[in-house]
């Protein structure tokens, strides 16, 4: 694989929604994306940057900022700091990170629309919408729930469904309830505007077959096309929390169109701090710089039409790839804040730390959009295993030597030349698995190694060795353990990052992936200390919230 570290590239993850604290079931994405992102700058890439906001409008977070008494604005700030928090205890390594409610990206929202109305890509027209006569408002998609007119699903949310990820209207629904009153709403006329999807059909079908997503997903979009695409419903009704539409009375932009927005507001917010980054380098139409999103399958239909169709109307670049990935399940339930069905991270880390988490994630993460079962027994077992009894002994076992009778120092040779540079060979595959997102095939491979490496020290038996000091053979085989250690921690460097501090601190040396095939000799190696400690099965009870 040619790799050009000097592009220039912006990675996002979908933005998480102001609503409640961030769950384990959202950190998959997070992790995802940083690994992704760390290992791109460990293989060298400077230019990567890395941005995320919250999404801090819609009924939903209007609907909850009412029920604890506080202003939406309240609430938001309040979360914001809470998400920040989050992101930071499991070493998420955002550049920047904003949110949809800041004037910036109120700015671009007011161009997106005034440039896409001169296009003449906005339609206005009155439509027959839900209205709930006891509570005297239109009813919010989020506050309909009824059968879905495509798979017919019951108790769906009138703006798509969970189970077949159809994306209606909420009128479309079937045998509709308010979830505000439990009345049956009414049908009322009110205008809004919509974007013409069906104007850039042709530019779009064939931008998600230009190699952009895994083909399983591309396929599935295809049969969206097999109809015409419906105008999307850029607006809402009053009572909303977001920002008006400037030229019209008591309306709202809908969430998902400022949200698709802050991906640009929140990089040009970042610009504005960063000079020596260009705006119009990364957005203009025929950029050389690279943007990646990752996101969750639930969402694929937002970025995979309705922001092309935004980029194609604002004549700016589209997306490089789109990594998508499954839902975090319990018992095969997606974890879900409003499903009283998850794990939030303030929980998590009462028990458990982010390394962890990390790492039985990238274990599970492929280039499919299977669903990862979240299994207690399963998640201790490996890291137990995996850490702890095949990577942490491999440096334990191998130090306790070096540290009593070498003064740490390792030997002057490398003992066996053909395990060493087997280690090292393996650098161009496991390279192109991180590239390619296929990171449970990374740990598979690092994990043959560190088998491979304990096998070495199984067959060598140093503690058999008679222990003088000066032993050369003694000090070459502990020195050969510490060096596969270490080739090892550098292939996992960007999935566990505070066990790979540590590994440093205890290497004196950086794991550095330019340096894979330099094996450190007559170097000196610190005291060893526990990188990691055991971890017990708990009652998984205790980590729902
Ligand atoms: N606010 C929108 C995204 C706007 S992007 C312009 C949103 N927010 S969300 O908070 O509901 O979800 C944020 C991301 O987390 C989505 O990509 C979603 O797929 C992901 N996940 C939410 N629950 C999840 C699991 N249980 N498992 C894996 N990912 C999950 O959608
Ligand atoms: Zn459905």
């Amino acid at each position: 694989m040619y790799e050009n570290i000097k592009k220039k590239i912006l990675v996002t993850c979908a933005l998480p929604y102001a609503n409640g604290p961030i769950h384990i079931g959202h950190m998959l994405e997070h992790i995802q994306a940083d690994i992704w992102v760390r290992y791109k700058k460990l293989i060298g890439y400077n230019n990567i940057w890395f941005i995320c906001a919250d999404d801090s409008h819609g009924t939903a977070i209007m609907l909850n900022a009412k029920e604890l008494n506080i202003s939406p604005n309240v609430l938001i700030s309040d979360i914001f700091y809470d998400h920040l928090g989050d992101f930071s205890a499991f070493n998420i390594s955002y550049d920047y990170f904003s949110s949809t409610h800041h004037i910036e990206n109120m700015y671009f929202l007011h161009k997106v629309y005034y440039q896409l109305k001169l296009k003449k890509l906005i339609k206005v027209k009155s439509i027959l919408q839900l209205y709930d006569t006891k509570e005297n408002i239109f009813l919010p998609d989020r506050f309909v729930r009824g059968t879905c007119p495509n798979c017919f699903s019951k108790n769906q949310y009138g703006d798509n469904c969970s189970s077949c990820g159809a994306i209606y209207q909420a009128e479309d629904l079937i045998n509709p309830i308010s979830s505000i009153s439990y009345t049956i709403p009414v049908m009322r006329s009110s205008a809004h505007i919509f974007l013409d999807l069906k104007k850039l059909q042709t530019v779009l079908f064939q931008w998600i077959q230009s190699g952009v997503m895994y083909d399983q997903i591309v396929n599935h979009m295809k049969t969206w096309f097999k109809k015409d695409l419906k105008n999307w419903n850029i607006s809402r009704d009053l009572p909303y929390f977001g920002f008006q539409v400037p030229d019209m009375l008591n309306k709202y932009f809908y969430v998902w169109l400022d949200a698709t927005i802050a991906y640009i507001s929140t990089f040009k917010q970042f610009c504005r701090q960063n000079n020596s980054l260009n705006f119009h380098e990364f957005w203009k139409e025929d950029s050389k710089t690279e943007l990646y999103h990752f996101i969750g399958k639930d969402i694929i239909y937002f970025h995979a039409l309705f922001w092309p169709a935004i980029l194609e109307g604002m004549n700016f670049r589209k997306p490089t790839k789109i990594f998508v990935h499954g839902h975090v399940t319990l018992k095969g339930i997606k974890f879900s804040k409003s499903k009283n069905n998850s794990i939030t991270i303030k929980n998590w880390l009462k028990y458990f730390d982010s390394d962890s988490l990390r790492y039985y994630y990238a274990s599970k993460l492929s280039a499919n959009i299977e669903d990862i079962e979240f299994d207690i027994q399963d998640f201790v077992y490996k890291i137990n295993s995996d850490i702890v009894n095949k990577i942490v002994n491999l440096a334990a076992r191998s130090a306790s030597f070096l540290n009593k009778y070498f003064d740490s120092v390792l030997s002057k040779e490398i003992e066996n030349h053909d395990l060493y540079n087997h280690f090292v060979s393996l650098n161009y595959q496991i390279n192109n698995f991180f590239h390619n997102g296929e990171f449970h095939l990374v740990i598979k491979h690092v994990i043959q190694l560190a088998d491979l490496a304990n096998q070495y020290i199984n067959d060598k038996k140093p503690w058999n060795i008679v222990i003088k000091k000066g032993n050369r053979d003694l000090q070459n085989i502990c020195s050969m353990g510490i060096n596969l250690f270490r080739i090892i921690m550098i292939y996992l460097k960007p999935i566990i990052p505070d066990i790979s501090k540590k590994s440093e601190l205890f290497l004196l040396n950086e794991l550095s992936w330019n340096n894979l095939h330099i094996p450190l000799i007559n170097h000196r190696i610190a005291i060893f200390k526990p990188l990691y400690t055991r971890i017990n099965i708990i009652d998984i009870n205790d980590l729902m919230i």
